[in-house]
């Protein structure tokens, strides 16, 4: 177990935590990038139950799903507790925002979400944020970021990004919240047939480790989205000691300088996503180059 796992808000998708190293960083904006139909909807929902499940509070803006088809997405699910986290306040539906009314990234949206998060643990979704930069030059973008900083501080929020059809990911509207956001999952439905028809993959991840590659996932009625080959990357986490290895590298402690010794100490301290072999060959390395 990491030393901060206790801290991490659970995704709520089955397989996909292990590969966030735990889930996602407290107060934090991510971002869920891809183009229609790849789930984005139902990550977002999956995301706000597994909140509400643990008695946090949810908010869901959306500028074209209204309260009646969030609703009907969550029935196609099996999930009709949503309905109830609606009528008990517990999950707020904002859909009375038109994106034409929208002129600038402070109106009532932000009022809407500031006003209606608690202070413990409120999860916000904005699903999506495509029509609300669409519109946005690249001068704005330290608008963006000024409103990522009011959403880290009211929670944790989900953002999706709509890809456009053309797989065109070099616009603004793109570009700006991904390098603005703290992490950004792209899922994609390649169409190549079962096993590897739909994909995912963690392209960032500030502040923490997060699984290379690609990983399978599939859409299923009651669970949602569940992703595929995580258990191959956690079995490969390994506890180390490190004076241990050093024996082992028939290096003395002394012989290490001071400053390299605290960075290995460091990499002890939480286990580490390699086998035992391979990040004592890692150590060697390091020590040689340093
Ligand atoms: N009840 C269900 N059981 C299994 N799969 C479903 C179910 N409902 C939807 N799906 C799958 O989920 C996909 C849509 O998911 P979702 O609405 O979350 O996508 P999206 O990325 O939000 O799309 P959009 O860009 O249109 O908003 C459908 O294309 C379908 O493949
Ligand atoms: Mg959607």
């Amino acid at each position: 177990m990491r030393h901060d796992d206790a801290k991490r808000v659970k995704t709520g998708i089955l397989g996909l935590d292990e590969l966030l190293d735990g889930g996602y960083r407290p107060n934090t904006v991510n971002v869920v990038l891809g183009s229609a139909g790849v789930g984005k909807t139902i990550f977002a929902l999956q995301f706000l139950l597994k909140g509400l499940e643990n008695d946090e509070k949810g908010i869901f803006v959306s500028f074209d799903m209204n309260e009646k088809s969030v609703i009907e997405l969550a029935l196609s699910m099996g999930w009709g507790e949503m309905v109830d986290y609606i009528e008990s306040g517990k999950l707020l539906i904002g859909s009375n925002f038109h994106v034409e009314d929208i002129v600038y990234l402070n109106s009532e949206l932000l009022d809407f979400i500031l006003s209606n998060a608690s202070n413990n643990g409120v999860r916000i979704v904005v699903d999506s944020f495509t029509p609300l930069i669409a519109s946005l030059s690249f001068e704005m973008r330290k608008d963006v970021n000024w409103f990522f900083s009011r959403l880290r501080e009211a929670g944790t929020s989900l953002i999706t990004l709509e890809e456009p059809l053309d797989g065109n990911l070099n616009d603004p509207s793109i570009t700006v919240p991904v390098f603005l956001g703290d992490s950004v999952i792209h899922m994609k439905n390649i169409g190549y047939g079962e096993a590897f028809n739909r994909t995912l993959r963690i392209i960032k991840h500030r502040g923490s480790w997060h699984a290379e590659g690609v990983f399978p996932y599939r859409i299923l009625r009651g669970l949602g989205i569940v992703v595929e080959g995580s258990s191959y990357v956690v079995n490969m986490r390994t506890k180390i000691e490190i004076d241990e290895i050093l024996d082992e590298l028939g290096v003395r402690r002394e012989d290490i300088p001071s400053s390299l010794l605290k960075r290995l100490e460091k990499l002890a301290e939480d286990e580490v996503p390699y086998s035992r072999e391979d990040i004592a060959k890692i150590i060697k390395r390091v020590i040689e180059c340093y």
